[in-house]
């Protein structure tokens, strides 16, 4: 979509040619009509300049240095001041964008730089100068159903020597006005079917691919101890299956953080918590996370029904039943009418993505304040009201083809900038096996029903988060037995990045995959390349977990399931770190795929989808079960001689 700004971010330092636009659009968002006559050459245009961050090209190798064990930097975690100075646009690059206007005729007394360094803004613009500055056309865009107006062009160009400083400018190709979101339930496979894309902010839809599979109906009969756990799983068989110490945390609880995230209208219920922990903690009835609303974000009491309570009931109950007494911090996103986004999560964790690289996208995420909903949250975006927890817990995940690669590299940067600061990030990858959470493929980038193409998920294809797949204990077996890669209604999403490229750290894992166990599949399938990045990293159980969710006992499944179990184990193994004055582990994929016997190999099972088996679990890493589940006793030994 905006193929001049993402070849610059990959390749930070190659010179645009003058003739090739900045950016270029080939079909304006759907419902959007230009006007036939032009707009008028005095109008005014709020023209600004955003210019590119320094830097973002050697933050991977930043983040290399203060997470791979080897490394004498280890855990020198950055701060968020020394993240936004190390990456803040260069005054070099407002001194040439200054420049080249002045070239232009444009008083420099007329530009004025934001104070976050990230823009430039030219007072008093108008059609006429823009268009000649930007060697561009306007027109006045509106849209059909909701009469909104826009002012856009196809396409603009900015002089090669100032280009790579330009990240893109406003008002050009970009839409900013936001339109009335579809929330029904059923939705977005209705989107899908016709061939559209649902927007990034559905992932809280009562039909949301990412939710767990839950069972409907109460249980009568559960099973406590540890002879069932291949029917139900409870926190007894974690603790056993992974060697997980019931104590909870005991060492540095008030140094400990933990963040659970929720998008509304997903919320939990205070009753459900008690109700599961009164059967399984008794000393933790009564705890309840410490909430953290962005956005409007509220325990909406109206959202009753395992669609709406079943996850946060699910994730809170399997981080808080393991890490009592710490109570999570539970990042709650977004009112009831709009919703919203990762993006709108990380705005709330960091101010300076707000506005970095353009910003939002209104396509994609809620813009506040809520103009469909009068009474939704009519604040503006929260940007940095909280800050970043130890580990995160993120049981929600897209596909790789619902957006662009220009959205997924700017939020996958901002992961990164979170690895810097010393933020665990994990996420479930889904639960289609190698189709897309819809359980359908595709064919040019486009959903499928007819498709061969596996569709990847996103964000566990961002190398700088932490990809967690699911397992199971075979058919009749005990929580002695190998565990295997979840075949029972959901299947642990893996496979090979459309978008990233293979990191560092899992370059041999991949290449020792590929020699040993080439899988049977082709370039028309998925990219075979063995030079992109590989999914998932890490595995735990996802089936059956018992769970007190809208009143009732029942069964949830799937990566959901197994996501915070894996952020409790993290959050367990900080407690010793941080009780001998060490730093939290951060990110975590360097030292894990430096030390995979730290992890219970999983090797059978596989990942159906798209007509085939998809892939298998092999011994070593695999993209169905990653490098396999916690070894407790030996992570945390591990992580403890690091220093
Ligand atoms: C913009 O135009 C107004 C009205 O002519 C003028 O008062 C103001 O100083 C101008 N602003 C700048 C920054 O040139
Ligand atoms: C909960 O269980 C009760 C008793 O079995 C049943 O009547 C009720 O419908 C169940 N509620 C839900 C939401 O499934
Ligand atoms: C596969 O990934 C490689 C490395 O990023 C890339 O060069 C290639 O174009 C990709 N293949 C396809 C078919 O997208």
């Amino acid at each position: 979509m905006r193929p001049s700004v993402l070849s610059l971010l990959l390749l930070p330092f190659a010179a645009a040619l003058p003739s090739h636009p900045h950016e270029a659009r080939h079909a304006h968002p759907s419902g959007w009509r230009p006007h036939p006559k032009a707009p008028h050459p005095s109008l005014p245009v709020p023209l600004r300049i955003a210019l590119t961050q320094s830097n973002l090209d050697i933050g991977p190798a930043e983040l290399s240095k203060i997470s791979h064990p080897d490394s004498p930097s280890y855990g020198h975690h950055w701060t968020p001041a020394q993240i936004a100075d190390f990456f803040a646009p260069a005054k070099e690059s407002v001194d040439a964008v200054i420049a080249w206007l002045a070239e232009e005729g444009v008083d420099p007394a007329r530009v004025s730089l934001s104070p976050s360094k990230g823009w430039l803004a030219v007072a008093n613009a108008t059609i006429a100068e823009t268009e000649r500055l930007l060697r561009t056309k306007y027109s006045v865009y509106t849209h059909a159903d909701s009469g909104a107006a826009h002012l856009a062009c196809d396409a603009y160009t900015v002089p090669a020597h100032v280009a790579h400083h330009v990240d893109f400018i406003t008002p050009t190709i970009h839409y900013d006005v936001q339109l009335p979101p579809v929330k029904r339930s059923g939705a977005s496979k209705e989107i899908i079917k016709r061939g559209g894309m649902p927007p990034a902010a559905q992932l809280g839809l009562p039909d949301s691919a990412s939710l767990p599979k839950m069972a409907l109906g109460g249980l009568f009969t559960i099973f406590d101890q540890l002879e069932h756990c291949d029917e139900q799983i409870t926190p007894v068989c974690l603790r056993a299956l992974y060697g997980i110490p019931p104590a909870g945390l005991q060492f540095a609880t008030s140094k400990n953080s933990l963040g659970v995230v929720e998008f509304a209208p997903q919320a939990y219920l205070p009753a459900d918590l008690d109700m599961f922990f009164n059967k399984f903690l008794p000393s933790a009835v009564g705890d309840r996370p410490t909430l953290a609303g962005v956005d409007g974000g509220w325990l909406d009491p109206t959202s009753v029904g395992l669609q709406f309570n079943g996850e946060s009931d699910l994730d809170l109950e399997y981080t808080m039943g393991f890490v009592h007494p710490l109570k999570p911090v539970l990042y709650q996103i977004g009112d009831s009418t709009l919703s919203g986004s990762f993006n709108n999560f990380l705005d709330a964790i960091d101010a300076s993505y707000c506005t970095y690289m353009g910003g939002d996208d209104p396509t994609q995420d809620s813009i506040y304040p809520d103009t469909l909903d009068p009474n939704g949250y009519q604040g503006t975006n929260q940007c940095g009201a909280f800050a970043a927890t130890n580990v995160m817990s993120i049981s929600y995940s897209y596909d790789e083809i619902m957006l662009s690669p220009f959205y997924e590299q700017r939020q996958c940067n901002e992961y990164m900038k979170l690895g810097l600061q010393g933020v665990t990030l994990l996420f479930s990858t889904g639960d289609a096996g190698v189709a897309s959470g819809f359980g359908i493929c595709s064919t040019d980038g486009q959903y499928d029903p007819d498709g061969i193409r596996f569709v990847p998920s996103f964000p566990a294809t961002c190398p700088y988060v932490t990809g967690v797949g699911a397992t199971q204990i075979p058919e009749g077996g005990s929580v002695l037995s190998r565990e295997v890669a979840v075949e029972t209604n959901v299947f642990s999403s893996g496979g090979f990045s459309d978008v990233f490229p293979l990191p560092d750290y899992q370059k041999s894992a991949v290449q020792s995959y590929y020699n040993k166990y080439p899988p049977p599949y082709t370039a028309a399938q998925y990219n075979n390349s063995q030079q992109v990045r590989g999914f998932p990293d890490i595995s735990a159980n996802g089936l059956n977990f018992v769970v007190a969710a809208s009143g009732n006992f029942t069964l949830g499944s799937g990566t959901s399931a197994a996501t915070p179990v894996v952020a409790s184990v993290f959050t367990l193994i900080n407690d010793a770190r941080l009780a001998i004055g060490k730093k939290p582990v951060g990110f975590v994929n360097p030292a894990l795929y430096a030390a995979p016997w730290i992890l219970n190999d999983i090797v059978s099972g596989n990942n159906p989808g798209c007509g085939t088996d998809g892939f298998e679990a092999v011994p070593g890493w695999d993209p169905v079960t990653g490098l396999g589940t916690p070894n407790f006793p030996l992570m945390s030994a591990y992580f403890l001689t690091l220093p």
